[in-house]
């Protein structure tokens, strides 16, 4: 895999597990910096709606790992406004249903998959000003980003939020239905972390150099303010001094 390119601005790496609030955070941070937003679970999702489109076994590795350079991915970094489509078509709503979420983890799993999407990564991230997510962005994507944090949350209220996620009728409807109870949700989001973690290419892991933040007892906006403050006392006063 390829090394991260040479930067003129700064990235901000949040990685962490499931229902964390990581894409909720990234995006509200990336608000108030005036930053690009990167959601690369949204890619890895993206390549399991295509492999299930196309009848890929997504349990067989080596069947995922040959087809990992066909689907097309887009993605756009607005943070008002994040798109996804592949080969040309939106797939914002279908990413996120129940077949999708069921799959992805093995997918994301292959070497293959992710040596391609961490490249396509890297050309999004470009010269930096960007904020992005996912599972390995302080590790493997970006390990020089400027400020990396680690989001994590209890398995109880990560599944709460996920819940109530999933109760809004943005979400796929077929998705709600599927995950009803607050206890069906928990232990989706953990069977995902197990495989996440225990991956041997690029596991779930908190990124050397990474701050922690548990969010369990923190709003929404306290996490934004706490990880904007962060940046601006690791960062941008370290760009003046
Ligand atoms: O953040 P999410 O739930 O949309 O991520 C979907 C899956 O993609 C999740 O199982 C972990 C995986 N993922 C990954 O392996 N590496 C990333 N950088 C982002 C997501």
């Amino acid at each position: 895999m390829p090394t991260a390119a040479r930067r003129s601005s700064p990235v901000v790496a949040i990685d962490g597990p499931s229902g964390a609030g990581k894409s909720s955070v990234s995006r509200g941070v990336a608000k108030a910096l005036g930053y690009r937003y990167l959601d690369t679970g949204a890619m890895y999702r993206a390549v399991t709606w295509w492999m299930l489109r196309h009848d890929v076994d997504i349990h067989d590795a080596a069947q995922v790992a040959a087809h990992a350079a066909l689907p097309q991915i887009e993605t756009g970094t607005n943070p008002a406004n994040p798109t996804i489509t592949v080969d040309g078509l939106d797939v914002s709503g279908p990413i996120r249903g129940r077949d999708v979420t069921a799959a992805v983890s093995p997918v994301a799993a292959v070497p293959a998959v992710r040596a391609r999407l961490v490249e396509i990564q890297r050309q999004a991230i470009g010269n930096g000003d960007i904020v992005v997510e996912g599972r390995d962005i302080g590790s493997v994507v970006v390990p020089d980003a400027e400020l990396k944090v680690y989001l994590t949350a209890a398995p109880e209220a990560r599944a709460a939020r996920r819940t109530a996620e999933l109760s809004d009728p943005a979400i796929a409807a077929d998705e709600v239905s599927l995950h009803t109870t607050l206890h069906t949700t928990k232990e989706s989001l953990l069977h995902r972390d197990s495989i996440d973690s225990s991956r041997s290419t690029s596991p779930l892991t908190r990124a050397e150099g990474a701050v922690e933040v548990d969010s369990t007892d923190m709003s929404l906006n306290e996490v934004v303010e706490h990880v904007v403050a962060l940046f601006r006392s690791r960062v941008s006063a370290g760009a003046t001094s």
